[in-house]
């Protein structure tokens, strides 16, 4: 019995732990500024279903780790028990039933809760506008709808701020996932099936896109834009991106109408850039995931280097790979851009 109630007199004090290590740590989670800038509509609704996830979790981490803390320390074996067994406990139908329900129902309310959100954040909206995204080792295409059924491509996403937009999602060859962290949502790149998801961009400016789905060796740069800009320049841009006017709409390095610049073009103008997976001294690029150039364009021409830039596969460098070099460069990139890019390319290998 005395046992008993020395155990009891802990009860308080451990309430009393359990609850400031409750709201400390519920303070905590919610300070912690855990997400990058929130540039959907849809971005609020997960955050907010983040921070009822950590207020609901949090107590529950302390309450068993103070009860599994508690317990070593109170019931620990001490010298000369060695040999003795535990009391003989039989099970406490009430105390089962309890322990049963309550989990029961918190986890009941909180599917229900996330299954609304999710239910509300892929709701189809009016008047949405429709992009095809297409993932490939190591780049995205992104396919807008233009006039007249015709598909114009680019390597930049390019969204209008407050207007409903539906990712149609797909893969040329391995799984890739297809995420803008701002926007919070991401899904699969499945090849030979179409996913989709929606989102509504609220905020003006650049976020990032990445693959989030390990896919080879190049995932690592399988890294692109997305702009939201507002909705008269996103018109003017696919305007100018149908026209295929000299520049390409002006988002990429060496575009904009003057005469396109293949070094800024190579540093970080193609997407991906050609330096995060080429070395070039020329251009201060050390990426080693494909050949080294300094070497292998030596006093090669211009028809080789362009061939190179356009259909990678045809003739690949000894000791790599096929296939890892995207090819989506001749659609993505303007002729005059590959121009650039190739006559910059043969006055560095002739040095
Ligand atoms: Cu594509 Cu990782």
């Amino acid at each position: 019995m005395g046992e008993e109630k020395s155990g009891r007199s802990h009860v308080l004090p451990l309430v009393a732990i359990g609850a400031i290590t409750s709201l400390c740590g519920i303070a905590l989670g919610l300070l912690i500024d855990w997400f990058p800038v929130a540039a959907s509509e849809q971005a609020h609704d997960i955050d907010t279903l983040w921070d009822v996830l950590v207020i609901v979790s949090v107590p529950i981490f302390v309450l068993v780790e103070t009860v599994v803390l508690y317990s070593v320390w109170k019931f620990r074996m001490r010298p000369g028990e060695e040999l003795k067994d535990g009391p003989p406990i039989h099970g406490n139908t009430r105390l089962e039933v309890f322990w049963t329900a309550i989990p029961a129902i918190i986890l009941v309310a909180l599917c229900s809760y996330a299954y609304v959100v999710l239910h509300d954040i892929e709701e189809a909206q009016a008047n949405e506008m429709r992009v095809r995204v297409v993932g490939e080792q190591f780049t995205w295409t992104f396919f807008y709808r233009g006039p007249g059924g015709k598909e114009i491509a680019s390597n930049q996403l390019y969204l209008p701020k407050g207007k409903p937009v539906k990712f149609d999602v797909q893969s040329k060859d391995v799984l890739h996932d297809f995420w803008v962290p701002a926007f919070r949502q991401k899904i699969d790149a499945v090849p030979g099936i179409t996913t989709s998801y929606r989102i509504t961009p609220i905020k003006a400016g650049t976020f990032p896109v990445v693959c989030a789905e390990l896919c080879g060796l190049g995932h690592s740069v399988m890294r692109q834009s997305a702009h939201v800009v507002s909705g008269a320049k996103f018109d003017d841009w696919l305007a100018k991106k149908q026209q295929g006017a000299a520049g390409g709409g002006g988002e990429q390095a060496g575009g904009g109408g003057a005469k396109p610049d293949g070094k800024a073009l190579f540093a970080s103008g193609a997407s991906p850039a050609c330096g995060s997976c080429h070395t070039l001294a020329d251009a201060g690029a050390t990426g080693t995931i494909g050949p080294n150039l300094d070497q292998v364009l030596k006093g090669k021409d211009a028809g080789f280097i362009q061939e190179s830039i356009e259909k990678p596969g045809a003739d690949v460098a000894k000791g790599f790979q096929d296939g890892i070099m995207p090819t989506n460069y001749g659609d993505t990139l303007q002729p005059e851009q590959i121009k650039a890019l190739t006559d910059y390319l043969v006055q560095v290998a002739s040095k």
